[in-house]
């Protein structure tokens, strides 16, 4: 595996390719990110991961500076699944001089849910999103893979591509987790073992949810707001501080007035002691 620590050396290890297939991480590396690998991998003919811990994503009170950063490690997990490159800039190759152009996605979709609880997340997402799609794809077609886990930024990217005419296709990989259920994320590592053990409880809220859903009659008898409060009632019971449990559109994620055929998701987000854990599930009726 080549490791490249500048643009110029990525750009030019990456000339010979005709269809990278990207993996961006902010390291720490575990199963969900090599799921992920796994999947890009048949899909271009390079493939290539990042590791850059994004300063713009975070909040001032956020967990930048703890964030876990365990590149040797993580080395090894990717050469292990045969990745060809990684891409590992400093914050002086990739943000040189502070970054003050920033791309802003459309509020109605950013300023939701997440980004309701953390704002300007998402223009930090996608601010370095489309710069690491710079350096990786230099204007050209490719493919690149994000975890349903983060099911609103990547339908965000989602967005920002098809709205800046980027030849390249966002693939989004199903949610890969513990045996409990428990969906996998580097964040989970903050869980002290009894939160760990409680940990699977926001899944099984959500998947409470979603059933209802799944058996309820179609408009008018079922009562969105009150299933949503009964879901969050339910984890502040057991000492969770929800931000958010809700039923939206998956096109879009507005909210769910009345219960229709459209595809829909619940999504949530949840504080376990200091951790914030966030899930959701999708629904087909
Ligand atoms: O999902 C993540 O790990 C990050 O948000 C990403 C996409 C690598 C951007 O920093």
């Amino acid at each position: 595996m080549l490791i490249a620590r500048t643009v110029a050396e990525l750009r030019h290890h990456l000339m010979a390719f005709t269809k990278p297939v990207f993996v961006p991480t902010m390291g720490n590396l575990h199963e969900g990110h090599l799921d992920l690998l796994r999947l890009a991998k048949p899909l271009g003919d390079v493939t290539v991961a990042s590791i850059f811990v994004n300063r713009l994503q975070f909040l001032p009170h956020e967990d930048f500076a703890s964030y876990p950063r365990t590149f040797d490690s993580d080395c090894q997990q990717l050469q292990a699944q045969a990745c060809d490159v990684l891409f590992a800039p400093d914050e002086t190759q990739l943000y040189p001089q502070p970054q003050t152009f920033k791309v802003h996605p459309d509020p109605a979709l950013a300023n939701i849910l997440e980004g309701e609880f953390r704002p300007g997340f998402f223009t930090g997402v996608c601010t370095v999103v489309l710069k690491l799609f710079h350096c990786v794809f230099n204007g050209g077609a490719g493919v690149a893979v994000f975890g349903q886990k983060d099911y609103q930024q990547q339908l965000i990217l989602k967005h920002m591509v098809q709205q800046l005419a980027m030849p390249i296709d966002i693939v989004t990989a199903a949610t890969t987790r513990a045996p409990d259920g428990l969906a996998l994320s580097s964040r989970n590592g903050y869980l002290s073992p009894p939160e760990r053990a409680e940990a699977v409880q926001l899944s099984v809220a959500l998947n409470t949810l979603a059933q209802s859903v799944r058996t309820a009659k179609l408009a008018g008898l079922f009562d969105v707001a009150a299933a949503e409060l009964t879901a969050m009632e339910a984890l502040r019971a057991r000492g969770w501080t929800p931000d958010y449990l809700t039923l939206r559109h998956q096109s879009d994620l507005s909210p769910v007035t009345a219960l229709s055929h459209a595809p829909m998701v619940v999504l949530g987000a949840a504080k376990l002691g200091k951790t914030r854990l966030i899930d959701n599930v999708e629904i087909q009726r």
